[in-house]
């Protein structure tokens, strides 16, 4: 299929007219990013397992005015994600911004031999991302222009007792998103990684240890609500063509950790 060579933005927020996909849209982080970008002009096109809840979105969403589509995807199948970026291709023409943003944090320490939990983190929250590069990169490279906006988190910046495995897939996301940013240059792609402190969302319910998911949810009571990750995202894809905002870490307030 033929892309478009230049993305139909008609006002100065840089956001409208870009079609933006993103992961794990169904709840929280990806739910509210949907919301605010497709508010400010951007097509949106999302993917979870959850088909009922994006359904539900992308038709809230067009009702109000707005353009998405909702495609049924398991980040952890690589033709499941790529089904994603060519139904956006085939349904806007193009692929302005790819949002990895699937995850789960089933939080416990190493010693509980949680293999399976280890085994989905690793497959959700490393290889989701990669095959969401692997999915959007050609349609970028072919444009000569795109972003990729790729969510790790604090814990992929500091490591602690009970969570070694969610903060190693969080440190490989970062070093993936470096190592992507120094590789793209030549298509002129842009590249950022999120880092976002506890955010109030349905994160902590993939806790599967009673203890730890009592300490969890002391750790989210000063969480913020999931508008600030947008509002972060809003701003890297906003900011003109020549400026790539390459990292953002930010906190509640009041979060210590
Ligand atoms: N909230 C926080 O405090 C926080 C802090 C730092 C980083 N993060 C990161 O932010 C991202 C979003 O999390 P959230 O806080 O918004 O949590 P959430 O409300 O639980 O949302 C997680 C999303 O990931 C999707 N997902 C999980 N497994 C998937 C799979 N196999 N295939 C496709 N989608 C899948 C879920 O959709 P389905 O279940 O419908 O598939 C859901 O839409 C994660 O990467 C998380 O690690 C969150």
């Amino acid at each position: 299929m033929a892309i478009e060579q230049s993305s139909s933005q008609s006002s100065g927020n840089n956001i409208e007219g870009k079609v933006i996909v993103i992961t794990g849209a169904s709840s929280g982080l990806g739910e509210a990013s949907a919301r605010l970008l497709c508010a400010q002009g951007a097509s949106v096109v999302l993917g979870a397992r959850r088909v009922d809840r994006i359904e539900s979105l992308a038709n809230q969403l067009t009702t109000s005015g707005g353009k998405a589509i909702a495609i049924a995807t398991d980040v952890t199948q690589h033709d499941q994600v790529k089904r994603l970026a060519d139904a956006a291709v085939r349904r806007f023409g193009r692929i302005d911004v790819m949002l990895n943003n699937a995850g789960l944090m089933p939080q416990a320490p190493l010693e509980r031999l949680k293999i399976g939990e280890w085994d989905r983190m690793i497959d959700v929250n490393i290889k989701g991302v990669l095959y969401g590069i692997a999915a959007a990169l050609p349609y970028m490279k072919q444009q000569k222009a795109g972003h990729i906006v790729n969510v790790s988190s604090v814990a992929g910046h500091k490591v602690g007792p009970g969570f070694a495995v969610y903060a190693a897939t969080k440190h490989a996301v970062r070093a993936l998103s470096e190592g992507l940013r120094q590789e793209v240059k030549p298509y002129n792609i842009r590249t950022t990684v999120i880092s976002p402190g506890a955010v109030a969302t349905e994160l902590p319910n993939s806790v599967s240890e009673p203890d730890i998911a009592e300490r969890v949810r002391k750790g989210y009571e000063n969480a913020i609500p999931a508008d600030s990750f947008a509002r972060a995202v809003a701003y890297a894809i906003s900011e003109p063509a020549d400026v790539d905002v390459n990292e953002i870490v930010f906190r509640p307030t009041r979060q210590e950790y």
